[in-house]
């Protein structure tokens, strides 16, 4: 039998990778777990206890919040706030960054963006969500963290990742060196590494797009809905439709099976829906990581410069060779 390593040994046996790394990045990978395990616990009983269903409040994208995106929201604030490594986050349920100014947080030096439960609109219905989440270094010098410290491109990431409460709850992330998948087994209460460097398959028969928004797509992306219908064995298809609305589990399936994900510009959402801090740049990181591509149809994800807190942009990501021929339609119909 092979020995089991679980996220904390995995995390502490990595920092070697970092040269001049003082554990405080292994540290703040391993509150993100314990917190995850936490609202994980909580999202399991979530059709038990009066916790399920809206919170009566909206957040600054003007959605219904719930209960879950709340809770996890807290739990994630208070576990960096705690942790001491990290002087100010950002979230989806924040309207502006929260700087830290307790002594042990003030000087850290690391940011935290992040989705505290993605997909939350799936809760009700016991349908997989997720949490996402980004780090930074950050720019500032001294004192809590400041809003330049969060409109970083994507590129400057120092680690991503994401956790999926499904069938089983994993954890995935990235510090730019490969992308490696933890399974909690529920046991020993243990995340446990279930899949070393995980490679997106460059081809794939998956395709995640809202069709229901079909005639506000472009020209291009029509055209491509269109292809993957169309029969052709030589090709694989039709290819198959799958798309969730948790964008961690559109894309955690698409990355082990191979397939495209696409959330494009919208006449509802003319930027696209998705935030480019908290759900797009992680998301590209360990697509990118894993070997596929991210991109908005016209540019790199993770090279646009961000100038607000909860910017959205439109999200393609996948299997290279899927997104490709995405991009091909883009360039041809546009
Ligand atoms: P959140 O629950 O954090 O607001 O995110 C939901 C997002 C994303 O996960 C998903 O891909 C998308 O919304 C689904 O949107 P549609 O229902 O418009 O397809
Ligand atoms: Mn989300
Ligand atoms: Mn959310």
């Amino acid at each position: 039998m092979s020995k089991v390593v679980t996220l904390n040994e995995f995390i502490h046996d990595r920092q070697a990778d970092f040269p001049f790394a003082t554990g405080e990045l292994s540290q703040l990978l391993s509150d993100i777990g314990v917190a995850s395990k936490v609202i994980n616990k909580e999202i399991n009983k979530a059709g038990l206890v009066d916790i399920l269903g809206a919170f009566g409040n909206t957040n600054v994208q003007g959605e219904e919040q719930q209960k879950l995106d709340v809770y996890a929201d807290n739990q994630f604030i208070d576990a960096f706030r705690n942790g001491g490594e990290v002087c100010a986050i950002a979230s989806e349920e924040n309207d502006d960054y929260l700087p830290f100014d307790n002594e042990g947080s003030r000087d850290a030096k690391y940011v935290v963006t992040f989705d505290p439960l993605d997909g939350s609109s799936n809760i009700d219905v016991n349908v997989s969500v997720g949490t996402i989440f980004s780090i930074y270094r950050r720019i500032s010098t001294e004192g809590s963290g400041k809003i330049e410290d969060f409109l970083q491109k994507g590129t400057e990431q120092i680690a991503a990742g994401y956790v999926i409460y499904g069938s089983s709850t994993m954890l995935v992330y990235t510090t730019g060196k490969g992308v490696n998948g933890f399974t909690l087994d529920p046991g020993i209460g243990e995340y446990c590494l279930s899949h070393p460097d995980m490679k997106a398959p460059d081809d794939g028969r998956l395709y995640s797009f809202n069709e229901g928004n079909y005639n506000t797509f472009s020209g291009g992306l029509q055209k491509y809905c269109d292809w993957v219908k169309e029969e052709d064995p030589s090709t694989g298809r039709p290819y198959s439709a799958r798309y969730i609305a948790s964008m961690v589990a559109d894309i955690h399936r698409n990355l082990i099976k191979g397939g495209v994900f696409c959330y494009p510009a919208t006449s509802g959402s003319p930027d696209g829906k998705l935030r480019l801090l908290y759900e797009c740049n992680p998301m590209a990181f360990i697509v990118e990581q894993a070997g596929g591509i991210a991109t908005t149809g016209y540019e790199r994800i993770m090279e646009i410069q961000p100038t607000t807190l909860h910017q959205r942009v439109p999200a393609l990501m996948g299997s290279k060779n899927m997104v490709g021929k995405v991009l091909e339609m883009i360039e041809k119909y546009g």
